[in-house]
């Protein structure tokens, strides 16, 4: 650290000791002022998630603080108050994003659609179908041996993205995208131009050409597989989800949902796979203990995707806990409320703040190192604490169990399959937010190498 950022952490110190001093009285809502402000600049720049993690740390005791013009909480009840009292809110910054009419981000819980969708997400339907996840981590093996084989990296954030819009293919639109073949490269690439460059990097804006065109294309891309779906005939006495959905919602929303699918269900998977790839091969004695167990469960795996593989998901777990994929939740207010003993004012932006409550010193132990095994320890240690990678509440992650088993799944066969390491080339994980549709990625493409075992 530099001696200006040694000098800046002495300040805070100070500031953050002075502050437990202070009487506070209630109600009260914290918010940085002009010193603070600039020494989280001369800190972390313009890392916003870091200098929000440090707020959390700062107002300890008082649960939320304000930061630009949001509300972050992240307080144990009030947390729960918020997510479950107040109405999701996240319109005003999908305004550009083509997830803007989407049950993602709409208040209204839009019943109809949840009614023809909620089956196929259901955890043991899910469970019923999961030898299609098993056949998509196959392929995606396969390619990663081939690469292996020839002595290159792999490229992980690539691959990953692909198996995931491969397996929302499979498990929920019943439709073989073939992204792990090779297909789907303009769809791929309007994702990357949508998610990764307008929303988490910054490099161009959501009114840049570059955007509206990959935006158009986006749609034309999915009219086209929506329009395509619906002319298979159903053999099966159940409908299909993409059938099911036009019945619910019509031609666009149903596009517009199917879109949610695409990006939601591949994003976010997409995204833990590499962060996991990186800890297993940070941590080796892990990797070669998760192996173990993949190897001794392996063909009753096979035989049953919904097996338990305790250690394997207890890591699972920790790695959404330190890095919750999802940062934040976002809730609204549409009229002045009272939640504890705040007052919130009209029209706020709440932020139930995940990534702070996950990472806080408050209520995990070694909060910010990640312990692989923490979850095994059954006692109320862990129980009792909030981890809600997921959300919670009636607006839960619709896809958590999908997202669970694919992970448990495709890290099970990695392991079974190769030895994975870093590279030289590999920094510490950073990440880059995107604030839009609250998910954090690594800040540059994740390269491994496999060696087949
Ligand atoms: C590691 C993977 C994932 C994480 C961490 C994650 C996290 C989240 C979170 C935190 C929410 C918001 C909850 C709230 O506002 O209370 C959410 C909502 C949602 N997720 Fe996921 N998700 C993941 C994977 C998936 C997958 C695979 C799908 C599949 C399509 C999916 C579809 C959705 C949808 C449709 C919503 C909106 C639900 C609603 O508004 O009622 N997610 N997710
Ligand atoms: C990894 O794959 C992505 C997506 O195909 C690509 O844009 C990127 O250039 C690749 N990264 C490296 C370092 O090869
Ligand atoms: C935790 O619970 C599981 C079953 O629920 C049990 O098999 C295991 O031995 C317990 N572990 C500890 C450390 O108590
Ligand atoms: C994989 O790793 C194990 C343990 O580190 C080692 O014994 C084995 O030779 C490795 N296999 C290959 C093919 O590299």
């Amino acid at each position: 650290m530099s001696l200006v950022g040694v000098l800046a952490r002495c300040i805070l110190a100070v500031l953050s000791f002075l502050q437990c001093l202070l009487p506070h009285r209630k109600g009260t809502i914290p918010e940085a002022g002009f010193i603070l402000n600039k020494l989280l600049d001369l800190l972390f720049e313009d890392d916003n998630l870091l200098k929000l993690e440090f707020l959390t740390d700062f107002y300890e005791d008082f649960g939320l603080f304000r930061f630009d013009n949001k509300i972050y909480i992240f307080d144990q009840k009030l947390t729960q108050t918020v997510i479950n009292k107040l109405e999701k809110g996240a319109q005003d910054y999908l305004e550009n994003s083509p997830l803007k009419d989407t049950i993602l981000g709409s208040t209204n819980r839009s019943p109809e659609v949840r009614r023809a969708i909620a089956t196929i997400f259901r955890k043991s339907v899910l469970e019923e179908k999961g030898n299609l996840i098993i056949k998509d981590v196959e392929k995606l093996c396969d390619n990663i041996a081939e690469e292996a084989n020839a002595g290159q990296l792999v490229n992980v954030t690539d691959w990953s993205l692909r198996m995931a819009m491969d397996v929302v293919g499979h498990m929920l639109l019943q439709l073989d995208m073939h992204a792990l073949e090779g297909q789907q490269q303009l769809l791929l690439e309007c994702l990357m131009t949508i998610l990764h460059r307008c929303y988490a990097l910054g490099e161009i804006t959501a009114d840049s050409k570059e955007f509206k065109e990959a935006n158009d294309k986006f749609e034309k891309l999915t009219t086209k597989i929506l329009a395509d779906a619906l002319k298979i005939e159903d053999h099966h006495d159940e409908k299909r989800l993409v059938v099911k959905l036009h019945e619910a919602c019509g031609f666009d929303l149903a596009r517009d949902n199917m879109k949610l699918f695409l990006m939601a269900g591949s994003e976010t998977t997409a995204a833990t796979i590499p962060v996991l790839l990186y800890l297993l091969t940070t941590y080796t004695d892990v990797q070669e203990e998760l192996r173990a167990e993949a190897n001794e469960n392996i063909d009753a795996l096979y035989k049953d995707p919904s097996l338990a593989l305790p250690k394997l998901e207890a890591v699972l777990k920790e790695v959404l806990r330190v890095y919750p994929i999802a940062p934040f939740i976002s809730r609204q207010t549409l009229e002045e409320v009272n939640v504890g003993d705040f007052t919130f004012e009209a029209n706020t932006d709440i932020k139930a703040f995940t990534w702070g409550i996950h990472r806080s010193k408050n209520q995990w132990s070694k909060s910010k190192e990640f312990i692989p095994f923490r979850f095994l320890d059954n006692s109320s240690r862990v129980s009792s604490k909030m981890y809600i990678p997921f959300g919670a509440g009636s607006r839960v992650c619709i896809g958590q169990h999908l997202a669970w088993l694919e992970l448990k799944i495709a890290t099970a066969v990695m392991l079974h399959r190769f030895n994975i390491s870093k590279i030289q080339e590999t920094r510490t994980l950073r990440f880059v937010t995107d604030w839009a549709h609250a998910v954090v990625h690594p800040d540059k493409d994740l390269l491994f190498r496999f060696e087949v075992r």
